[in-house]
């Protein structure tokens, strides 16, 4: 174990000094910062705690730490039990050792950084010696037992599909407080992932837990579009969905190498959704948007199953021939029993420089569209480069550019969705009070 006064510095300097004279080792600077971040002691100057004979008894340190979250499980490091010890040695050194979902955790350095934040400034704590160890494949099991059951189970009423004993589809069962949204349209191109993408972030921003299937298993793009930078975590079968601008996010595009094309029968398509939607650690979250791939096809349907509460958003472009096909997505919901809540046009006009705009496909639409489907008209979203861009780059403007009127389209449909069509509770008749 390293002593550093000040994180890295001394010891950048150690490896300057070994290597005085020659080039400087810049592999072994990162193998030893490496280290570091493994069992790290960082001083905290705490010189009025001292002064006052103020200390931390080792109940207290735990329930410090008890707010520090996991950051891919959103639960408790302690209520986990990932703490393993927590001890305030007599030098003022508070001894922790986390113990980690799987070995090679990607967010191994923002659970140390939480953990430090957390009891860095505790009265009497100088110092945080933070060992990281792995869980053992029984903790793991009982940890994937605690948050998602067992996947053998027959946990609910609904049985995934061709699984008679399999888990239940978390979301259609009959407690369920998830809002499936499905983002469609007859047509490819007119803007579903861009939208899928933006319209989560936004219900993300204004405070919702958010989740999004990227159900386009041939042409998937949401990893792209939202930027999430690493794979899902497996812990004892349990998915963990990477997470990015506060959206969890699943796709085909983390099980594929890349550049290479998904070739899979129909089958097999569906049982990949079925996973997207049992085998993922969802946690309930407030809307789960899905991504619905172009056409009318099989996917629709299996969706129409597996999320009998879904909500149908339908993408238009504002020409007569785009609505027209995009008429077809509203006209499969309907065989599917699944409701049209809202329309949104996509690409509805261009601001030139001078603030004119441009209908480069045309007007209304989107209008036209909501009055035949009655329903409401969610909002118009103006074409601008800076869209798509983000799309490439991972940026979606609604995260990073919260003031352009693309990211305030995003923000106002996403409340009317969260707030204006939010399921009326049903009143029921038969409902009396007994006196
Ligand atoms: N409002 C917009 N302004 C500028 N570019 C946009 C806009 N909407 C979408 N695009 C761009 O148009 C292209 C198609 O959009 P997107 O991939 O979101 O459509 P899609 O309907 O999901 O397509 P597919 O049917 O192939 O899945 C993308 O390059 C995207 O960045
Ligand atoms: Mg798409």
């Amino acid at each position: 174990m390293r002593r550093v006064g000040s994180p890295n510095a001394s010891v950048i300097a150690d490896t300057v000094a070994l290597n005085d004279a020659v080039e400087v080792d810049f592999d072994a600077t990162e193998r030893i910062l490496e280290e570091i971040s493994t069992t790290a002691v960082v001083q905290t100057p705490a010189p009025l705690a001292r002064m006052v004979n103020m200390t931390t008894s080792n109940e207290q340190l735990v329930e410090a730490l008890r707010p520090v979250e996991d950051p891919e499980l959103h639960r408790s490091i302690v209520d986990l039990g990932m703490l393993k010890r927590a001890e305030l040695r007599d030098d003022g050194t508070a001894d922790i050792l986390v113990a980690l979902t799987i070995a090679g955790c990607p967010l191994r350095n923002e659970i140390q950084q939480r953990v430090n934040g957390a009891v860095a400034t505790l009265p009497g704590v100088t110092g945080v010696a933070l060992e990281f160890t792995v869980m053992t494949d029984e903790e793991r099991a009982a940890l994937r037992e605690v948050l998602h059951g067992s996947p053998a189970g027959t946990a609910g009423q609904q049985q995934a599909h061709g699984h008679a004993e399999g888990r239940a589809i978390p979301f259609s069962e009959p407690g369920s407080t998830t809002r499936p949204l499905l983002i469609s349209s007859g047509k490819g191109g007119v803007g579903k992932s861009s939208i899928t993408t933006n319209l989560a972030v936004a219900l993300a921003r204004l405070g919702h837990t958010v989740g999004v299937v990227d159900a386009d298993i041939y042409g998937f793009s949401i990893p792209r579009m939202l930027g999430t930078d690493r794979q899902p975590t497996v812990v004892d079968e349990m998915i963990l969905p990477p997470e990015r601008w506060g959206v969890r996010c699943i796709s085909m595009g983390y099980f594929v190498p890349d550049g290479e094309a998904v070739i899979w029968r129909g089958p097999m398509l569906h049982k990949a959704l079925e996973q997207f939607l049992t085998d993922v650690f969802w946690d309930a979250p407030d809307f789960l948007l899905i991504d619905m791939p172009p056409g009318t096809g099989d996917i629709a349907l299996s969706l129409s199953q597996y999320l009998p509460r879904g909500e149908v958003y339908v993408v238009t472009t504002p020409q007569p021939a785009a609505q027209k096909v995009a008429r077809l997505s509203a006209a499969m919901a309907e065989k599917v029993n699944l409701p049209v809540r809202g329309v949104i046009e996509n690409m509805s006009w261009f601001t030139g420089d001078d603030g004119t705009r441009y209908e480069l496909f045309g007007a209304g639409g989107g209008q036209e569209l909501s009055e035949e489907l009655e329903v409401p008209l969610l909002g118009q979203l103006p074409l601008v480069p800076a869209l798509r861009e983000g799309g490439d780059d991972g940026q979606p403007i609604t995260a990073v550019d919260g003031d352009s009127e693309a990211a305030q389209a995003f923000m106002t449909i996403a409340e009317r969705i969260a707030v204006d069509l939010r399921p009326r509770k049903v009143f029921s008749p038969e409902l009396r009070i007994v006196d």
